[in-house]
């Protein structure tokens, strides 16, 4: 296994139930370190090009607007496997399908306000890294 870094967003679902600190908590618990995080208010263009891969998709419009509703905490984390733990953590998009004890089925509401989101890949969380944080904001 090899220490990755990867990509994390707290919604505007869970900010808004004041959720931050639980979940930041079962990443930390898992072994992770937080070694970069701000909170923001994404504007409509940067959620557009944040999620241009799903560009194509249905939902992409409602996804943009949903994750401009609210402020979001956005985290850079680093450990053994981070991108497959993380998303263990987190449990399946929909919620509804979540494994217990997964954040998205503890908290998540449903598949667009599912609480957190997780880089899915490594070139990936390289993209998403850079494009919400610079190289002096990430301290290991
Ligand atoms: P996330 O991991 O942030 O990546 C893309 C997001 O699109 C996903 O979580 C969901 O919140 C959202 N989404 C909304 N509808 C769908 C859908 N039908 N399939 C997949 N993702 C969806």
């Amino acid at each position: 296994m090899a220490v990755e870094r990867t990509l994390s967003i707290i919604k505007p679902d869970a900010t808004r139930r004041n959720l931050t600190g639980k979940i930041l908590a079962r990443f930390e618990e898992a072994g992770l370190r937080i070694v970069a995080q701000k909170r923001l208010r994404l504007t409509r263009e940067q959620a557009e090009r944040f999620y241009a891969v799903h560009s194509e998709r249905s939902f992409y419009d409602d996804l943009c607007d949903y994750m401009i509703s609210g402020p979001v905490v956005a985290q850079v984390i680093v450990g053994e496997n981070a991108i497959a733990l993380i998303r263990e953590i987190m449990g399946a998009t929909n919620p509804a399908n979540a494994a217990p004890g997964t954040i998205r089925a503890e908290f998540g509401e449903s598949i667009e306000a599912n609480s957190v989101h997780g880089s899915d890949s490594p070139e990936t969380a390289e993209f998403e890294i850079g494009f919400l944080f610079s190289g002096i904001e990430i301290i290991g």
